[in-house]
């Protein structure tokens, strides 16, 4: 096949556009050319973690917005790849909330087997993306940063997989730049150490706030206080943890806040979520859309309405993650190949009008995570990504659920089923408040 492919990024959902390349040559298929684009020197996205902020050795902006001792905050039997199981990989089952270093190994350890790295250009960035409808080619400009060489490349299809959790999204208050502290966003945040002692003051009230809430109290914050725009998240919290309205000023260190209430505080963290922001792509090809379950403007939550040779990866929100975008680049990979027909553009709009419309009318967590099930096997059952047991998923996310409610701070010691082997993870060795050693080998010491 003459046919060429840019895949941008080589994070889990990049990842998984090569393996699923790799999976169709496996089986005697004749695949395009796929050439992969990574700015950062290694594989891995957001888990290929790093101290740096700001900007990386090169002057670009850091994409890493993971921390030191940062675990898994939904169960592994939720996001286990259907090709390539935890027990295959690590030779035993391991416990249900691993650690940033054991999930990178995890990552890894498929790609390695397929053996892909070779197609990936590290340490190059993707500047620009054009389209000819000429010619029906893409333009890409991209950049080795170790020597500035820029090259300029014609490509059939593009598949953008820069993830969107590394732009911060930035709201300021009043009086934030006379505040006798730190401020940062969760992108920066890398370790709960700095805190201790402090009182820390977050803004938000997602994963991000809840999480980084909970480090800096596991490693001995002297207390948590979380505002809230919308609502308090309402776990059963330590004693030094307090939720508030949010934030309407800040007077030295003091903040006060929509109650009228004050407190001081040392260090304030915005956990503010994050922007879709793909600086590189010409406008007429650039997605905008809100973090939600029903991308903007994606058919199948996949392909560009606007330009269905262009595919976006991993757009969504996410309760499912890695066989989530498994199941897309399988899909991805058959469009790109011409195994799958687009309907016309009225149909495509149809079918994002119609996700949306669902997406809006879910009542509770529990119907969301049905619904981005329901999602992975649509898409699983119009290829031939290995198929797996969804609903023995959604029962892990629904029992994560339960266990958080029941204790927001002994959650991860619980343990679910492998929808993919059917065997129980054990439980781990050391409740996770007590559990200080984030590393691999201390990890899989069950
Ligand atoms: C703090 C945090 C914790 C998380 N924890 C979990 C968790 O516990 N479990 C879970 O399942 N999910 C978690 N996630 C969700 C996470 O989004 C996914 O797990 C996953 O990393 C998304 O993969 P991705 O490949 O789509 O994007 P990313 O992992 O963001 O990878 C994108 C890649 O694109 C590269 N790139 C970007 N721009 C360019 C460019 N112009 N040119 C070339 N390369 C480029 C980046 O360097 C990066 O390697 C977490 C997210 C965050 C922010
Ligand atoms: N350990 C882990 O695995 C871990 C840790 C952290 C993050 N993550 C992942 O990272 C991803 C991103 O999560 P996230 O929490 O950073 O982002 P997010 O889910 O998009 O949440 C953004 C939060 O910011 C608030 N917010 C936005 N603008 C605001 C404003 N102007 N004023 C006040 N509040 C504002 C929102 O409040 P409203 O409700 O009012 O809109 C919301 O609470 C998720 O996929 C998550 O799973 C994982």
């Amino acid at each position: 096949m003459s046919k060429r492919i840019a895949v941008i990024g080589a994070g889990p959902s990049g990842l998984a556009q090569l393996r699923a390349f790799q999976s169709a040559k496996n089986n005697g298929e004749d695949v395009p050319e796929v050439v992969c684009f990574e700015k950062q020197d290694n594989w891995g996205g957001l888990w290929n973690y790093t101290w740096r902020t700001g900007l990386d050795q090169y002057g670009e902006p850091v994409h890493c917005s993971m921390y030191r001792y940062l675990w898994s905050n939904g169960p592994k039997e939720g996001l286990e790849f259907a090709d390539y199981t935890f027990e295959e990989h690590f030779g035993k089952q391991i416990a249900s909330y691993p650690p940033r270093a054991v999930l990178f190994d995890y990552i890894q350890g498929r790609v390695e087997k397929a053996g892909v790295r070779d197609q990936i250009r590290f340490g190059t960035v993707v500047r620009n993306v054009t389209f000819d409808e000429g010619t029906g080619q893409f333009t890409v400009t991209s950049q080795h940063l170790p020597t500035s060489e820029r090259v300029v490349e014609e490509f059939d299809h593009v598949v953008v997989a820069t993830g969107h959790f590394s732009t911060p999204n930035l709201p300021s208050f009043d009086g934030l730049d006379r505040f006798n502290g730190r401020v940062l966003h969760a992108h920066d945040f890398r370790d709960a150490v700095e805190f201790k002692d402090k009182d820390v003051l977050i803004i938000g009230t997602s994963y991000s706030a809840e999480d980084i809430g909970s480090q800096c109290w596991k490693y001995g914050a002297k207390s948590i206080t979380v505002s809230h725009r919308t609502a308090a998240m309402g776990y059963d919290w330590p004693d030094n943890w307090k939720e508030v309205p949010l934030l309407q000023k800040v007077d030295g260190n003091t903040c006060t806040f929509k109650d009228g209430t004050s407190k001081d505080i040392d260090a304030i963290i915005l956990c503010t979520g994050y922007q879709h922001h793909f600086p590189f792509m010409e406008d007429s090809l650039r997605l905008k859309t809100a973090n939600r379950l029903a991308s903007a403007n994606l058919y199948k939550g996949v392909a560009f309405i606007d330009n269905p040779k262009l595919i976006y990866l991993g757009m969504q929100d996410q309760w499912y993650t890695f066989n989530m975008f498994d199941a897309q680049a399988w899909w991805a990979r058959d469009l790109m190949m011409g195994k799958i027909d687009l309907p016309d553009r009225a149909a495509m709009e149809a079918d994002v009008a119609d996700r949306e419309a669902r997406e809006d009318a879910l009542e509770d967590d529990y119907a969301c995570i049905d619904y981005q099930g329901d999602y992975v096997r649509e898409l699983m059952e119009e290829t031939d990504y290995p198929s797996f047991d969804v609903t023995a998923s959604n029962e892990a996310f629904y029992q994560w659920k339960k266990h958080k409610k029941k204790n927001i701070m002994t959650f991860r010691d619980n343990c679910y089923r492998s929808p993919m082997t059917g065997t129980m993870a054990p439980v781990h060795h050391t409740p996770w408040k007590d559990a200080m050693d984030d590393t691999l080998e201390s990890y899989l010491k069950n």
